[in-house]
């Protein structure tokens, strides 16, 4: 078995037909693509459902093989947080089209929404300015991070986060093309774990079954193990933490949190969010805690340090649990 090649390169969609859920996007764009009048594009959703693979097709589909080098800008955002890239680079693209015949071009911008203002205003303006048959695909996770001029001149698609049914179809038929042995007895639970560290992004879901692959952790199946590594608790500690809060033993849950070496607090939150209805807490207070959640999560994606933040998440869920 070949390794070498990243599985989410090997199965990334080559066609609208091979875009897993998306259908409401998919469809408007297949009608989009009838014609090469179309508008500029902004595909935004949460990572690993799509957005890069779909933009890739429209592109493919529009240019011939050997238009693909010369017809197609990449660009990620350390490209463009740069304004003199953005306007040397993206207008030289550009201007190059003036000469050639009426073939479409294409310049993907991807996380457009790290894209800083002030180069989203020049970029605005280069949009405005550009012939017919250059086409911008934008894409982000979040919308509101675009300024409305932008917006404004795009046709938006919103891709969703994929359903477990979707994701474990997908990782089943990778398991099949790949002809991997997985334990029968643990297979479906191996799907659900590999789901659940996902949340709902597939690369991530494929990568994790690649990693298991790679780590040799199939043959005996040890799906704490897999846990683990993707950076999430185990059974086992998160029980001993759910005791722990279900006690209201503050010192000792900070301990258990303590000990973690590979604590990635992110998933360490989703990881608490799940088993929040499972503790003792009035149904307000579980939504207080959730909002509580969003504003620790918003924390440390800022930055705050984590297991600062983690404490005083487990302080305020300790409060909420009712002895
Ligand atoms: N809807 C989907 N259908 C089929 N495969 C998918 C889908 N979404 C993601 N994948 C798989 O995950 C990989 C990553 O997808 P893609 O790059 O299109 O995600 P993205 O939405 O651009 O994510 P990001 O926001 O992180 O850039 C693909 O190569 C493919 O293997
Ligand atoms: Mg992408």
């Amino acid at each position: 078995m070949s390794l070498e090649i990243p599985w989410v390169e090997k199965y990334r969609p080559k066609t609208f037909n091979d875009i897993v859920s998306q259908s409401i996007a998919i469809n408007n764009l297949k009608k989009f693509v009838q014609n090469t009048n179309i508008p500029h594009l902004i595909f935004t959703g949460p990572a690993g459902t799509g957005k890069t693979s779909t933009a890739l097709i429209i592109a493919r589909h529009f240019l011939k093989k050997e238009e693909l080098d010369t017809n197609l800008l990449e660009l990620n955002a350390s490209d463009t947080v740069r304004i003199d890239f953005v306007r040397n680079v993206l207008k030289n693209f550009v201007n190059q089209s003036l000469f050639k015949d009426g073939s479409l071009k294409f310049i993907v911008l991807d996380e457009a929404d790290n894209i800083p203002g002030q180069v989203q205003q020049a970029l605005r303006r280069i949009i405005e300015k550009t012939s017919n048959n250059i086409k911008f695909i934008l894409l982000c996770n979040y919308i509101n991070k675009i300024i409305d001029p932008i917006i404004s001149r795009c046709a938006v698609f919103r891709f969703v986060s994929l359903p477990k049914e979707k994701i474990i179809e997908r990782l089943k038929y990778i398991s099949e093309e790949e002809k991997l042995k997985i334990p029968s007895e643990k297979r479906e639970e191996f799907f659900k774990h590999l789901f659940f560290i996902s949340g709902g992004d597939l690369r991530k879901a494929i990568n994790t079954l690649q990693m298991s692959v790679a780590l040799e952790l199939l043959e005996n199946l040890d799906l704490n193990e897999i846990l683990k590594i993707s950076g999430f608790l185990d059974v086992g500690t998160l029980e001993n933490l759910i005791t722990a809060i279900k006690n209201k033993d503050f010192i000792k849950s900070k301990e258990i949190i303590r000990l973690i070496e590979t604590l990635d607090s992110r998933n360490f939150i989703r990881q608490i969010s799940e088993v929040l209805p499972s503790l003792n807490i009035a149904p307000v207070n579980i939504i207080n805690l959730k909002t509580y959640i969003g504003d620790i999560d918003y924390r440390i994606s800022q930055g705050a340090d984590e297991f600062i933040q983690i404490s005083a998440l487990l302080a305020m869920i300790i409060e909420n649990v009712q002895s």
